[in-house]
């Protein structure tokens, strides 16, 4: 008899009497909130980072991540059921493991699975008859029948039959308030029914809506087609806005009327480019994965070509702005509203207003930010640190860009202050200094 046969009702059982170990590899924007909603709803949580200085936060309950506030975090490590450590040595203790990794691109636009070999490796090292192991990564359809479950067998011990493996993807939206981890329905592959099974009993503990589907290649490709949907979406709705602006349309105008429409139309609006660790990147793994078959993703290579303009167009109405005045870029100072990539967060992972900034100051603008979420960032091997609020309100700029539209700026005020580029359509009342995208 296979160990699988006697130790499956075990998992689920140990499952859902919350007798199960819980180990989360990567403790970062998604494996913190899933740590915390695992140690909430009564596991034992063992979170594995290889960065001490963010265990050693965790340890004392001050979250790095907006979206778990400090007393959440605190009340699951006070009471012992979250810790952190970066000893993968203890990995082998946990009934289950949750891959949480990142999984960003190489210069060449190729899948960098760096980081996911290495935490499946050190999960190889341990790994023992029983566990459940479970990659949320983002990656390639394939990645993990075709590369986790060859490594994690090396030993000798075979998914289905040993041990559990499944693949289900992540779908946090930072800074959404109404969907959280709890309340957005989880989508779970596995290598085989027991595998799918076993990791449903998990996420049907934590979330209100488990979707099982028939293999780890859809899991993988579920999530593709959703961060490939919005990004070519938001191609498309910055094409018909640089559109309109030849056509002197108010494309923003065109969304808001559009979107009325209660069937068969769901909004996207333009903006300065993409941002954060999804959108830009995810849908280049789907396409890394296509070409290997010899098939070519036309709409994801045309969408990252008009995304990846955006912050070269944002600057050329910068330098409308300017023109209007009789001023040039090089020279002026230009200050910019928001660094993070989108609203009310403050990761800066891929935002446009990065090549914003360098693209600027390559021109000779004198550049300068303000956002509260981002304290300092690096530019061209400088560092630079934000401006406050009331400091930028009182010191002069020649030309100011709206880049995130942070709910905590007063936009009024912002528009008082002279040129502005808005690309957010966050000024509402547009006099001749406001310049839309
Ligand atoms: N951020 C999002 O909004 C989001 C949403 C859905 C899916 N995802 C996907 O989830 C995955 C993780 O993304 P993230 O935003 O949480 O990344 P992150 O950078 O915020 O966190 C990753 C963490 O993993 C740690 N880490 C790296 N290698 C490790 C290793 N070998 N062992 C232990 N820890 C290690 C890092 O120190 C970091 O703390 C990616 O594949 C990403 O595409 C992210």
């Amino acid at each position: 008899m296979s160990i699988l046969a006697t130790s499956s009702p075990s998992i689920v059982e140990r499952i859902k009497t919350r007798q199960a170990s819980i180990g989360v590899i990567g403790l970062g924007y998604v494996g913190l909130p899933l740590a915390v909603e695992f140690a909430r709803a009564g596991f034992e949580v063992t979170g594995f980072d290889i960065d001490e200085a963010k265990n050693a936060r965790i340890n004392e309950g001050s979250s790095h991540i907006p979206d778990v506030p400090d007393d959440e975090l605190a009340a699951v490590v006070n009471s012992g059921k979250l810790r952190a450590t970066s000893d993968v040595g203890c990995l082998g203790a946990m009934d289950v493991v949750d891959i949480c990794v990142p999984t960003p691109l190489r210069k060449t636009k190729d899948p960098d699975l760096s980081y996911v070999i290495k935490a499946v490796e050190a999960v190889a090292a341990t790994l023992r008859p029983g566990q459940l192991v479970i990659l949320e990564s983002t990656t390639y359809p394939g990645t993990t029948d075709e590369v986790v479950q060859p490594a994690l067998e090396a030993g000798g011990l075979r998914a289905e039959r040993d041990f559990f493996l499944a693949f289900s993807p992540e779908r946090v939206d930072p800074g959404n308030a109404r969907f959280t981890t709890k309340n957005i329905p989880k989508v779970v592959g596995g290598v085989g029914p027991a595998s799918v099974e076993a990791a449903s009993a998990l996420y049907g503990s934590v979330v209100s809506n488990v979707v099982p589907v028939s293999s780890t290649q859809v899991a993988e490709m579920v999530k593709l087609l959703e961060n490939t949907f919005r990004a070519v979406n938001i191609g498309l709705v910055n094409e018909i806005a640089l559109m309109c602006r030849r056509m002197d349309i108010n494309v923003w105008e065109v969304i808001e009327a559009a979107k009325t429409k209660p069937f068969g139309f769901m909004p996207f609006y333009p903006g300065p480019g993409l941002g954060g660790h999804c959108i830009p990147i995810d849908p280049f793994y789907l396409s890394w994965k296509a070409r290997q078959t010899g098939f070519e993703c036309r709409f994801i290579e045309l969408a990252g070509q008009i995304n990846s303009s955006m912050p070269h167009y944002v600057v050329e109405r910068v330098a409308d702005a300017l023109n209007s005045v009789k001023k040039p870029i090089n020279g002026s100072r230009v200050h910019l509203f928001g660094v993070a990539y989108k609203k009310d967060v403050g990761d800066v992972r891929e935002s446009p207003a990065l090549d914003i900034l360098e693209l600027l100051a390559k021109r000779g603008a004198v550049v300068s930010y303000t956002d509260p979420y981002v304290p300092t960032l690096e530019l061209g091997g400088h560092a630079l640190a934000s401006i406050p609020f009331e400091a930028a309100m009182s010191s002069h700029c020649d030309c100011a860009i709206v880049s995130t539209d942070h709910g905590v700026f007063d936009y009024a005020r912002i528009a008082a202050t002279g040129l502005i580029v808005d690309t957010r359509d966050a000024i509402k009342t547009k006099g001749p200094n406001v310049f839309s995208i």
